[in-house]
């Protein structure tokens, strides 16, 4: 089953076509691949998808509803979507488990104004921070974190909306292979919980590892789609990115 269907989407800034007549269909249940060269529209695509940027033209369809074109971010948990940024968004000055909390109360907020369900949250908050090995920072602000540790928390942040398509913007950019061993597993339980992911990413090898289908892009336009090893040996997409 298609979860996401993108007919002849399109988004331009100031004359440059980012998104050029998209048309894509995303499989439900699985990790999708996003890749291309810089500036191909990988980002844009996700911005367009969380209602991060407005549509130009063309339909979304998610889940067999017609998304409006004037869909904005925080509509994204009507839709099951979450994300996370290329550039890192913490709320910087609040606490790592604060950082968390706020998302985990968001889901039931009246709940979470008369603290009805205060210990829940903090138990499965404990329980997201100790997969990213960030329980024992829970009371450092967001702003003093390494880079890694900050990429961390933002998915943390992510996995606590139990959302049903995660949209990960190069979530392994700049993290220590220990760090990139945690987020492959995170992502691959995501989609044995029959989650859908979506996933952009510079490193190949990851994504013939993580990768039920990869999507290249190039110029805002669909280059090639299918299995990671058909694909990414393609002589167009080999050719886009070395530049012919
Ligand atoms: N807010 C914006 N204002 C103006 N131009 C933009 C904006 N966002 C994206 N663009 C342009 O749209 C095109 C696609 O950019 P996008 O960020 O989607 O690429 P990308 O594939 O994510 O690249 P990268 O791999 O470098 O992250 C580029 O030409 C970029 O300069
Ligand atoms: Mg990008």
């Amino acid at each position: 089953m298609n979860i996401l269907k993108l007919k002849k989407i399109r988004k331009h800034f100031n004359g440059v076509l980012a998104l050029d007549n998209l048309s894509l269909d995303i499989k439900a249940e699985g990790i999708t691949g996003i890749v291309g060269p810089n500036g191909s529209g990988k980002t844009t695509l996700i911005n367009i998808l969380s209602g991060c940027e407005s549509l130009d033209g063309g339909t979304i369809i998610i889940d067999d509803s017609l998304r409006s074109k004037k869909m904005r971010a925080y509509e994204n948990s009507i839709f099951g979507i979450t994300r996370t940024f290329q550039e890192i968004r913490l709320f910087e000055q609040m606490t790592v488990l604060d950082n968390v909390l706020v998302v985990l109360t968001e889901k039931n907020v009246l709940g979470a104004i008369f603290e009805k369900h205060g210990e829940y949250h903090l138990m499965k908050a404990e329980e997201l921070l100790k997969v990213v090995n960030l329980w024992e920072k829970r009371n450092e602000l967001a702003i003093n974190l390494s880079y890694g540790q900050r990429k961390l928390l933002e998915i943390t942040r992510a996995l606590s909306t139990d959302a049903k398509i995660y949209l990960f913007d190069e979530p392994f950019a700049g993290l220590f292979p220990e760090m990139i061993k945690t987020v492959m597993k995170i992502i691959k339980k995501l989609k044995e919980e029959g989650k859908t992911v979506i996933l952009v990413e510079h490193n190949m090898l990851l994504m013939r590892e993580l990768c039920d289908e990869i999507v290249v892009m190039d110029n805002g336009k669909l280059l090639s789609k299918g299995k990671p090893e058909e694909v990414l040996n393609k002589k167009k997409v080999l050719d886009v990115y070395l530049g012919k």
